[in-house]
């Protein structure tokens, strides 16, 4: 029985040399891997009151999305800077290879709502964060953040459990 991570491709030296990336497409487009990653996302929260999932741009979205609608709650989109047309608020963040600025609509959380975050991986751990600063400051409240890969290495995980949240990951790999 094949695993979440066997699902997964490692692709050498992408986008630079030295990055071992880890290419989720081959997990979404085979549908028993899709089917086991989506599955295995949701099982930590039943029970558990959620009113929206937030994706964070791209694969996010992916996963995000699908894991709204098995809840049958919303979707909120975190979108790299400049994309999204409404009123918005942005947060400057650095990532495993350079800077970035992601942005959420001003509309798109309401206060006290219960939030979780979906990404496909987790490295530094900075992209989540920013996402998570947006989600609060819009006064959203924090369920979890999930996603299907660690890269435990890079610390991501380290540092958002000990700023307390709670995550969640299906697999991890070594050799980031
Ligand atoms: C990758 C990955 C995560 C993020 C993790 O996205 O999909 O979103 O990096 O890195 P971090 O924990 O160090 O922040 P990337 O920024 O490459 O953009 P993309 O998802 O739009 O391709
Ligand atoms: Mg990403």
């Amino acid at each position: 029985m094949k695993t979440v991570k066997d699902y997964i491709r490692t692709i050498p030296d992408f986008p630079h040399e030295g990055i071992m990336f880890r290419d989720v497409t081959t997990l979404f487009s085979d549908p028993r891997g899709m089917r086991l990653a989506i599955d295995q996302m949701l099982a930590p929260y039943v029970g558990t009151r959620i009113d929206k999932v937030v994706g964070l741009e791209a694969r996010g979205f992916i996963l995000g999305g699908a894991v709204a609608h098995q809840l049958s709650v919303g979707f909120v989109p975190v979108r790299k800077k400049g994309k999204l047309p409404g009123k918005v608020i942005s947060q400057d963040y650095s990532l495993e290879y350079g800077q970035a600025t992601v942005e959420m609509h001003t509309d798109a959380i309401e206060a006290g709502e219960k939030i979780l975050v979906v990404d496909d991986l987790l490295a530094t751990g900075g992209t989540a964060e920013a996402g998570i600063t947006l989600i609060e400051r819009l006064g959203g409240e924090i369920v979890s953040c999930s996603f299907v890969v660690d890269l435990p290495e890079l610390g991501g995980r380290k540092k958002l459990a000990g700023l307390g949240y709670d995550v969640h990951c299906l697999c991890d790999f070594e050799g980031a």
